[in-house]
């Protein structure tokens, strides 16, 4: 390291001036104390180069499923690259490839690989639409997405994501053809209805916007099966078979995004497996290698890639697709959560979580919902839980929230949601930790709300 840069002062200028950090102002590494510089992990803690420990409860960002500091994926991406570091994604494929695709769930059990979430949606999406050129329907491009969800950064997962006004401003005009429907939210309803008394007037929504338009021209609906974006939506029950049924009515191909949900995080390997539906295309990323190094992909069921036979050459190339290191690193994490048993940790764990946060809505009259499913969690704060009135995003009560958890040592996301997603291997101990943490912080947000 340049000497000028070991001191830590030195490095975040240095790191504020060159370093553009996403999602963030520039320069945000000089002045935002939620703005780390980290040199080390273990299990669910992470260190930052002045030498304070936190719990790391976002999982870096949704993904690091096995946690930090694993030896043997670092080994097996050592083995790898020192191996055959690089192979054509369009002239041949390795072994940990094959290995890694073979592992597939149920039928969803053809894969194409891609470097990252974003990455997978857009190959879905291309997937989708030529899929239906090949079966002799070209017309079906359109996708409908729903308001709330986030399916990543490039332009298609962009605007198939329900993110419409934060990124309108900048971003627009958006890939056309793309239609956004009502989220499965009951404790925010579009419709102002109750579960079941609604029989899912969201799911149905689906079904009459895809009448609307003309089943012919759409290509495919996308969703999380829950959505973390949207504040941890879990769809009440029922809402997930009637998706299926509505789209296997219309011929229109169902994606399931399960790059935050899959491998473990809601105490099944995928989160699909809870509603018993599996969409005709999956997809995924993050905890497939615990964010070892980049990795994403698209499952496809039979009926999907048998559309892309003999002459129908799939019109899609990533330079990157299917990188030995990557599914080595893959292979390897994917053993840790089968041989530690990792999905079963987090159906405990995040049952055990849930109950702390209901404890804490119990005891803090701001916590106006708790959702969750293993171990992903939402608690949603409101200043009044008779009207569900939010606070204000740059308020003094959720600055006073999202500065309560950094002091206490845990790192996340807060604001009207406070997101928890931590690594999977996550002791009761520490999930206690957690709760105490997210205690202390309610308290700081009431003192701030007076
Ligand atoms: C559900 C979902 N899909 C796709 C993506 C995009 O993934 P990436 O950031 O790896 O491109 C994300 C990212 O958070 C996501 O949450």
């Amino acid at each position: 390291m340049n000497d000028a840069l070991s001191n830590q002062d030195a490095l975040k200028k240095s790191g504020a001036e060159h370093v553009f950090m996403h999602s963030a102002p520039y320069g945000a590494l000089a002045h935002d104390a939620a703005k780390k510089i980290l040199v080390e992990g273990d299990g669910i803690w992470v260190t930052d180069v002045d030498g304070n420990r936190y719990i790391d409860a976002l999982a870096g960002l949704w993904l690091v499923n096995v946690g930090h500091g694993r030896a043997e994926i670092g080994e097996a991406i050592g083995r790898q690259a020192s191996s055959l570091a690089y192979a054509s994604s369009t002239a041949a494929t390795t072994i940990p490839a094959i290995q890694l695709a073979a592992l597939a769930p149920g039928d969803q059990n053809t894969a194409f690989f891609c470097s990252g979430g974003s990455e997978a949606i857009e190959s879905a999406i291309k997937i989708a639409r030529q899929y239906h050129y090949h079966r002799g329907q070209p017309k079906r491009q359109k996708i409908i997405g729903r308001r709330g969800s986030y399916h990543g950064g490039t332009y298609a997962a962009m605007s198939v994501s329900g993110t419409r006004p934060t990124s309108d401003p900048y971003h627009s005009p958006f890939m056309p053809g793309v239609l956004h429907a009502s989220p499965p939210s009951c404790y925010r309803c579009d419709f102002r209805a109750t579960f079941p008394a609604c029989d899912l007037l969201c799911a149905d929504q689906i079904g009459q916007m895809i009448a609307y338009e003309n089943p012919e021209t759409v290509a495919a609906v996308i969703a999380e099966p829950i959505s973390a974006s949207n504040g941890i939506v879990v769809p009440p029950e029922g809402y997930w078979p009637r998706l299926r049924e509505i789209c296997d009515t219309h011929g229109v191909l169902l994606i399931t995004d399960e790059v935050i949900n899959g491998f473990g995080r809601t105490g099944r390997m995928f989160a699909s497996e809870h509603f018993g539906v599996a969409g005709d295309l999956l997809t995924m990323a993050k905890g497939l290698t615990s964010g070892y190094v980049p990795m994403g992909g698209v499952m496809c069921r039979p009926h999907v890639v048998e559309a892309f036979a003999d002459e129908n050459t799939l019109s899609h190339l990533l330079t990157y697709g299917g990188h030995p290191v990557a599914a080595a690193a893959a292979l390897a994490n994917l053993d840790i959560i089968e041989r530690e048993d990792l999905v079963g940790n987090a159906e405990r764990m995040g049952a055990r979580l849930l109950a702390g946060l209901e404890d804490l809505r119990a005891k803090h009259p701001n916590v106006g919902d708790v959702r969750g499913l293993g171990l992903i969690a939402g608690l949603e704060v409101v200043r009044d839980r008779d009207t569900r009135e939010k606070f204000d995003e740059k308020g003094p009560e959720l600055k006073a929230l999202s500065d309560g958890l950094r002091n206490r040592g845990l790192l996340t996301r807060a604001g009207t949601i406070l997101n928890l997603c931590p690594p999977l291997c996550i002791t009761a101990d520490e999930v206690d930790q957690i709760v105490d943490i997210v205690d202390g912080a309610l308290s700081d947000l009431e003192a701030a709300s007076g």
